[in-house]
């Protein structure tokens, strides 16, 4: 998905709002050390609000055409279409009921496929294909077909490359499923967000518990090896009541991954969201309460806590390499896939290169001019620049494992002195605040301090600024 791709999940970044004043001491110590403290969610460092014009499509096909030729890329597509808009959605998304955009999309998305395998000028090998949106079930089957045509013919598949695609399974069609299926799909992300249908009602979304067991069974019955729950708290009018009903059903599914996000509010970049009544969110102490009772009913129910939203059961990919420590962080949000490079394709994709990030044009008829036109689609970037990519592991280390061996981190990405103070500086600070431990140079995120994770990274990040940054809530 592509929403701080909303800018983390998108790209555009969520916006400042402050943190209500609350009553728990945890709150109530944060407010007072960070007054209004807005944090990235680190999908990427530099974040998307570092991304500029200066990053352009000439700079993107060079980065593409010096890719080292033996190291695989992982891929993501984005499909922005959804039959429908969900009132809170933080999505790149475009609303379309009729098939032929969608075709016409997919036309486009095959030439840019075929364009940057020619940029890069050999076929190199592909560990990972991810279908993010929107809602890649909007895809007819025939859409899907042509899509992994165009792959395979750019890119060697792995023989194990993990094929994931996000869905709506309130409109995912049983031939979609046979064709992705046929594909080689192995991991799905169904939305849910929630089953308490006073909270789907006033956030435009229906979706009925038998509708969404079926589309897990058929799923299954493809070949899906792993399926993904995303729920969300903090939606309009939700009471804690609502997120334990809804788990007690989701749990009976037996997914072997959920995502728990806080609802992003982020009105002045997602005009609908303006329709909520301020009054009807839940403040800041409710939101903490709500994402602690997720995390504690996930945690009793036998799933792994990873990293800063996410749960898996102990079997899952994700849970094994998390602990083993190989945890990765990117605009898809955790992930297993260690491939240096991801290459971002179609409307509002963001591409990972050795060199930096870019991001392709949000606007689809520009993006699908460029690409007529054979030119690469990118609006903008950031180039890595001086210790960036140490901080950059910093930040991913924290987000991923809530530890990080600085000391280590030090001597093999070493930094100026005044740099190296300054860390220390930020983290005794969080210490002093039991938000961290610092012991023999590793930094460890203890339990208060883990809801607040991402105001610790800031400590790594040249480019925050905790009074004016535009970002979601920390929590
Ligand atoms: C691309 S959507 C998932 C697939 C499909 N479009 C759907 O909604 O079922 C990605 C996820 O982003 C999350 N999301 C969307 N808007 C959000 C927001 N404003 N704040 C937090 N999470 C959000 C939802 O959990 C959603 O499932
Ligand atoms: S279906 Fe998903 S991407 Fe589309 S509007 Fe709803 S939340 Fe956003």
């Amino acid at each position: 998905m592509s929403r701080d791709a909303i800018p983390e999940p998108g790209v555009h970044a969520f916006s400042g709002e402050a943190v209500q004043p609350a009553a728990s001491p945890l709150r109530a110590a944060f407010v007072s050390a960070f007054g209004e403290t807005n944090a990235p969610r680190y999908t990427s460092y530099p974040t998307a609000v570092q991304f500029s014009p200066a990053v352009d499509g000439k700079a993107h096909r060079d980065w593409l055409a010096s890719l080292p030729e033996t190291r695989p890329v992982s891929l993501y597509l984005h499909i922005p279409f959804c039959r429908r808009l969900c009132w809170y959605c933080g999505c790149a998304m475009k609303v379309s009921r009729r098939p032929e955009p969608i075709a016409a999309y997919a036309d486009v998305l095959s030439q840019e496929i075929d364009q940057t395998a020619s940029a890069i000028g050999r076929r190199l090998g592909a560990t990972a294909v991810h279908l993010g949106g929107g809602s890649p079930d909007s895809l007819s089957a025939e859409d899907l077909r042509r899509i992994f045509e165009a792959l395979r013919r750019g890119f060697a598949f792995d023989d194990d490359v993990e094929i994931a695609a996000e869905l709506d399974p309130a409109f995912v069609s049983s031939a979609w499923i046979d064709e992705a299926g046929r594909q080689g799909l192995r991991r799905a992300s169904l939305g849910v967000q929630t089953l308490a249908p006073h909270v789907q009602h006033a956030v435009h979304r229906p979706l009925e518990f038998a509708r969404l067991k079926e589309a897990f069974s058929r799923l299954r019955a493809a070949g899906a090896v792993s399926l993904n729950i995303d729920l969300m708290y903090g939606l309009p009018d939700q009471t804690l009541e609502d997120i334990e009903d809804t788990l007690d059903l989701i749990l009976t599914l037996e997914p072997d991954r959920l995502a728990v996000f806080g609802y992003a509010h982020v009105p002045s970049l997602k005009p609908h969201q303006r329709i909520f009544d301020p009054k009807s969110l839940p403040g800041a102490e409710a939101r903490l309460e709500q994402a602690l009772a997720a995390a504690q009913r996930l945690e009793d129910a036998g799933y792994r806590r990873i990293g800063l939203d996410h749960f898996a059961r102990p079997h899952d990919a994700l849970a094994r390499v998390h602990a083993a420590g190989g945890l990765r962080r990117n605009f898809q949000g955790y992930t297993t896939d260690d491939a240096d490079s991801v290459i971002g394709m179609g409307m509002s994709a963001i591409s990972r290169l050795p060199q930096g990030y870019t991001q392709n044009t949000a606007d689809l008829t520009a993006w699908r001019d460029a690409v007529i036109e054979n030119r690469a689609p990118t609006a903008r970037g950031v180039a890595f620049a001086e210790d960036d990519l140490m901080r950059a592991e910093a930040i991913e280390r924290l987000m991923c494992d809530g530890s990080l061996d600085l000391a280590d981190l030090l001597a093999r990405r070493p930094v100026t002195r005044e740099a190296e103070e300054g860390f220390w500086r930020d983290l005794q600070a969080h210490a002093d605040r039991g938000l961290v431990t610092l012991e023999a140079g590793r930094v460890r995120v203890t339990d208060s301090g883990a809801p607040l994770v991402r105001t610790i990274c800031t400590a790594f990040d040249r480019y925050f600024d905790a009074q004016g940054g535009r970002h979601s809530r920390a929590i």
